[in-house]
Parts: C-alpha cells; sequence; structure tokens
C-alpha cells in the first residue's frame, strides 16, 4: 500500500491530449529513433542507448498543439519538436551527472552505465545535434532562438549550481532559476510553433508566456514531487535535491515558517553539506504547510497561464492548451499531503 506521502503519477503521465496528437508524436518518436545514425559509429550506441528511452514528450507536445491552436502542423513543426526534444534529453543527460542521479525514464541513466567523463561528452554531442538540426529552418531566427533557449537551460543550471547550499537565496532567485532552466524550452516550444505559422506578433508572444508560465508551474511540481514521489512510480532517482543543496520552493517556504532556532539547525546542516533526510525536516518546521503554499503557488501560475489563452480562436489544439493546464494542476493538488 501507498503510504500518504507518495504520490501516484502514473495516470498523470499523459499531461497532454493523446488522441488529437497520437500521430504527430508518433512521428517525433520515430524520428528519434532514427538520430543515432547520424553520429559517428563510435558514438552511435550511446546516443541510441539513450534516445530508445522515451519520456513524456511535453515540449514537443506544446509545440503541435502551439501549431494546431494557430492555423496548423507542418513538417517543420515535426523537426522543431524533434529539435527541442533532443535539447531536453541533452539537459537530461548532464542534470543526471550533477545530480548523481542513476535511474531516468524507468531506465539507468548515462552516468551510471558509463561514467561522468563519457556522459559530459555524449551530452555534447546530443546539443551539438541538436542545434545543427535547428539550422534547417528557412526562417533563419528559428535556428537563434532554439540556440538562445538552450543556453538559458543551461545558464539556469549555472546559476542553480553556483547557488547550492546557499541559505541567502530568495523567492525570485528560484524562480530565476527554474524560468531559465526549465520554462524556457517551454516557451521556445510554443512561442516557435506559432511563429513557424506566420502568427502575430502579439500571438506569438502570448503563447511564449503561456509556455514560461506553464514551464514554471511543472517545475514547482516536480520540485513537489522530489519529496513526495513515489520513485518506482515516477521512473527517476527523486530527493536529490536537498541532498544536492538545491533549495527548492517547498523548502523555501520550510525555511520561511521556521523559527529563530530551527532555522539556525537547518543553516547548520546545509552548510555541512550533510544529506538532510525528511524525517530531520518534518520536525524543522510545518513540512506539510510548506508542501501545500508550493501547490498553491504552482496553481497560481497554472490559472495565470490560461489567461494567456484568450486571444486563440476556439478549436481542439486550443481546448488541448486548457487540458495541459488542467492536468498540471490535478498533478499539484496530488502532491498535497
Ligand atoms: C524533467 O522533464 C526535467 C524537468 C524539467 C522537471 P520531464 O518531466 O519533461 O522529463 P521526461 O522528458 O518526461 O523524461
Ligand atoms: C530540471 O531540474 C533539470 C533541467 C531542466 C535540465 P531537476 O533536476 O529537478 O529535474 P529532474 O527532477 O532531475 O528531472
Ligand atoms: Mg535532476
Ligand atoms: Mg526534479
Amino acid at each position: 500500500m501507498k503510504s500518504k506521502t507518495e504520490v501516484n503519477t502514473q495516470e498523470g503521465n499523459a499531461l497532454f491530449p493523446t488522441e488529437l496528437l497520437r500521430l504527430d508524436l508518433e512521428k517525433v518518436e520515430m524520428a528519434i529513433r532514427e538520430q543515432a545514425k547520424a553520429f559517428d559509429p563510435a558514438v552511435e550506441p550511446y546516443v541510441a542507448y539513450i534516445c530508445n528511452t522515451s519520456g513524456k514528450r511535453i515540449r514537443p507536445a506544446l509545440a503541435f498543439l502551439s501549431g494546431g491552436a494557430t492555423g496548423g502542423i507542418t513538417e517543420d513543426h515535426i523537426k522543431i519538436a524533434i529539435t527541442l526534444e533532443l535539447i531536453h534529453v541533452a539537459t537530461l543527460v548532464h542534470d543526471d551527472i550533477i545530480d548523481g542521479a542513476e535511474i531516468r525514464r524507468q531506465a539507468p541513466t548515462a552516468n551510471a552505465k558509463w561514467g561522468n567523463a563519457l556522459s559530459v561528452l555524449l551530452g555534447d554531442c546530443l546539443f551539438a545535434h541538436a542545434l545543427e538540426l535547428s539550422t534547417e529552418f528557412d526562417d533563419r531566427a528559428i535556428g537563434q532562438k532554439v540556440a538562445r533557449a538552450a543556453n538559458e537551460v543551461c545558464s539556469g543550471e549555472i546559476i542553480q549550481t553556483q547557488r547550492r547550499f546557499d541559505f541567502q537565496l530568495s523567492r525570485e532567485d528560484y524562480f530565476e532559476i527554474i524560468r531559465k532552466k526549465t520554462a524556457a524550452l517551454f516557451a521556445a516550444a510554443m512561442e516557435l510553433g506559432a511563429r513557424l505559422n506566420g502568427q502575430s506578433e502579439a500571438i506569438t508572444t502570448a503563447l511564449h508566456d503561456y509556455g514560461s508560465l506553464i514551464g514554471t508551474a511543472y517545475q514547482v511540481y516536480d520540485d513537489c514531487l522530489d519529496l513526495v514521489g513515489d520513485e518506482a512510480d515516477v521512473g527517476k532517482t527523486l530527493r536529490t535535491d536537498l541532498n544536492k543543496g538545491k533549495l527548492t520552493l517547498p523548502i523555501l517556504n520550510l525555511i520561511a515558517q521556521a523559527t529563530e532556532r530551527q532555522r539556525e539547525r537547518l543553516n547548520r546542516l546545509l552548510l555541512q553539506k550533510e544529506p538532510i533526510d525528511l524525517s530531520a525536516l518534518a520536525s524543522i518546521a510545518d513540512y506539510e504547510g510548506a508542501i501545500d503554499s508550493a501547490v498553491d503557488t504552482g496553481i497560481d501560475l497554472v490559472e495565470q497561464a490560461r489567461g494567456c489563452l484568450v486571444g486563440l480562436p476556439d478549436n481542439p489544439h486550443t481546448q488541448g492548451l486548457h487540458n495541459i493546464a488542467n492536468l498540471l494542476n490535478t498533478l499539484l493538488v496530488a502532491c498535497r499531503q
């Protein structure tokens, strides 16, 4: 039986309207598995391993929903979906090295299989390949925006790494980090989906903002999941954030609620860079309240994202964007203790 603190995300794995996007996502799935052939024969088996694991494909789904809502899904949408997903995969390979994570997408991570040195370079190769794909669009701005988003993701990860165990980290700092490391790719998927259809500045900006807000809410959800999720369901190593000194929103909430003495104790634990287990945390302050408050923040962001959709035509893909907001809400609520 599941404990109260475990969230089952199984039904949450399909974050988007699967039937509506089935054929487009199948094309992405096939194309991603084909990518390994484009690499040096010495590198191909490693890429093949990584590309044969399959995640939720949220970023491709967003690019398709944005395209579908604003005029239709073209071959260029398939290409941008593949490109953004490969950038995402490259960042995951690097992120798992940084976090010392052993499981991703229900399978051993690259670093668990081949060590950090090889995995850093494998992530680099995947990045380089994705950026090469991003140059294949007639509109040069597409490649520039993809490269800018990739740069932002890496910058977010760098700032997060600089600020590990930093008790001075503010909520604004936290939101800056997650907007870069996670929301930038969501925003790019949405913006580029509309841009490929020649949409106006007003529409591409509104959809960019929807992606940025949904991406931010998604990282808040993921940060709650790191504390309350069940590894077998989620399919990746959890409980790494605290041990690695990542001060996520629920942890910042906890710190904000703690008394001066409790704060000093938590500060000492963090400064010693000692692994901090959850039972120690729960005794420090209102742990459940800290998760609940993060969930409230996530829900608020989702509501703001919904507001960005007002100018869109009423069609099934626009409805799909509303469905993503609904599902993310449901996932956030399920994190409540
Ligand atoms: C994981 O992203 C990293 C975060 C932004 C939290 P996803 O949850 O989209 O991972 P996959 O692609 O489904 O594996
Ligand atoms: C997201 O942060 C990582 C990237 C955006 C690259 P996390 O470290 O929380 O992601 P997971 O939990 O490992 O998927
Ligand atoms: Mg991680
Ligand atoms: Mg996480």
